[in-house]
C-alpha cells in the first residue's frame, strides 16, 4: 500500500542518490543459483565490516534514521543506520537500547526460518554505535495488504481488523490480506511482543518477499502486541507456525538464546521462551490483550 512512512530515495533529506551499479545484496531470497543462507551470511559480513558513508536521512521518522552506503571488499549495498545517540527516549521502554532490539528481532526472525526481517547488526558508525540493515528498495507489488472498505465484511481473500472512524460521522472496516507472507509476521510479532506492526512497516521486495521493519519497540516483559495484523486472531497456528514455534524453542535453549542474552534483559529472554512456550500450548494466534491499544493508528 501507499505508505506515507515508506520514504523513497528522493524523500531523503541530503541524498546524493543511489550508485546504480551497487551490489543489491538486498534481493537475498532471488540470487540465481546460490544458497540463500549464503547470501543472508554476505550480507551480514558486508554491514558488519563495511565502510559506512551517510548519504541522506529519511524525513518523519521518530529516530534518527540514516541512509547510507556499505563497502567492503569490493561490495557495496545500501543500508539504514540508527545510532543509538538518535534514539528518540520512551516512557516505557529503557534508553538507548532499540538498536539491540531491532537486531534481536533480526535473530529470531532468522531463528524462524523465514528470513522475515532483513539482515540486521549492531555496529559503531559515524554516530556512534547503533543498528544497520540492509535496504530493501519497496516494490509496488500490485497487491494491497491493507485497505478500508465500506461493507460490513471483508471480502474473499482479506481478513478483519477493525472497524474505525474515517470522518464526519461515517465508519470503514479496516481489513488486510489473508496473505501467509503476513500471518507469518504475525507469529513473528507474537514471539517478539512487537508494539508497532503497522503499514510502512512492511516493505514488500521486488522479489516477491515482504519484509518487516523498525522492531525497536518489542521484546517487552508485558504484553505490548500492538498490531494491524489480528485477522487470524483465536484462530489455530498452521503447520508451518508450530514448526517455526518448535525450532524456536530449541534455538532458544542454545545459541539463540545466548546471543539475544548479549542483547536483552534475561527477564525478556525468558519473556521470548514464554510466549513461544505459550503459542505452542494454546496452537493459536494470541488475541489482544485488553490492557494496551492493540491497533497502532494511523495505520500506516
Ligand atoms: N531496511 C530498510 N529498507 C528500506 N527502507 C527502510 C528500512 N528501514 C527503514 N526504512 C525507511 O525508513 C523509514 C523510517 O524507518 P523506521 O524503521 O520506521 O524508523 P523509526 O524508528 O524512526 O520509525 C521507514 O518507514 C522506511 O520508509
Ligand atoms: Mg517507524
Amino acid at each position: 500500500m501507499p505508505a506515507p512512512e515508506r520514504v523513497p530515495a528522493r524523500s531523503l533529506t541530503g541524498a546524493t542518490g543511489t550508485d546504480g551499479g551497487a551490489d543489491r545484496t538486498g534481493d537475498t531470497g532471488a540470487a540465481d543459483g546460490q544458497d540463500a543462507a549464503q547470501v543472508v551470511q554476505d550480507a551480514v559480513e558486508l554491514l558488519t565490516r563495511g565502510e559506512l558513508t551517510v548519504r541522506g536521512q529519511l524525513r518523519d521518522a521518530s529516530n534518527a534514521v540514516l541512509y547510507c552506503e556499505v563497502e567492503y571488499d569490493g561490495r557495496k549495498a545500501e543500508c539504514v543506520y540508527k545510532p543509538v545517540a538518535g534514539e528518540r527516549p520512551l516512557w516505557d521502554f529503557p534508553d538507548g537500547t532499540l538498536a539491540e532490539r531491532e537486531v534481536a528481532a533480526y535473530l529470531v526472525s532468522e531463528a524462524t526460518g523465514w528470513g522475515l526481517v532483513p539482515p540486521t547488526v549492531l555496529r559503531d558508525g559515524p554516530y556512534g554505535e547503533g543498528m544497520v540493515q540492509l535496504w530493501i528498495e519497496a516494490a509496488d507489488e500490485g497487491v494491497e495488504l491493507l485497505a478500508l472498505v465500506e461493507e460490513a465484511e471483508p471480502g474473499p481473500g482479506w481478513k478483519p481488523v477493525v472497524r474505525a472512524e474515517v470522518g464526519e460521522g461515517r465508519t470503514a472496516l479496516l481489513v488486510h490480506a489473508d496473505d501467509p507472507r503476513l500471518s507469518r509476521l504475525a507469529v513473528l510479532d507474537a514471539v517478539i511482543n512487537n508494539a508497532d506492526r503497522k503499514g510502512g512497516h512492511l516493505l514488500p521486495a521486488p522479489d516477491g518477499r515482504l519484509y518487516g521493519i523498525d522492531h525497536g519497540i518489542a521484546f517487552h516483559t508485558d504484553d505490548k502486541l500492538r498490531t494491524l495484523l489480528w485477522g487470524w486472531a483465536d484462530e489455530p497456528l498452521p503447520d508451518e507456525a508450530v514448526a517455526a514455534l518448535r525450532r524456536l524453542a530449541a534455538a532458544l535453549e542454545g545459541e539463540l538464546g545466548r546471543r539475544l542474552g548479549e542483547l536483552l534483559t534475561s527477564a525478556e529472554v525468558a519473556a521470548v521462551s514464554t510466549r513461544v512456550a505459550e503459542l505452542l500450548r494454546t496452537g493459536r494466534y494470541p488475541r489482544p490483550s485488553g490492557q494496551w491499544p492493540a491497533i497502532p493508528w494511523p495505520p500506516v
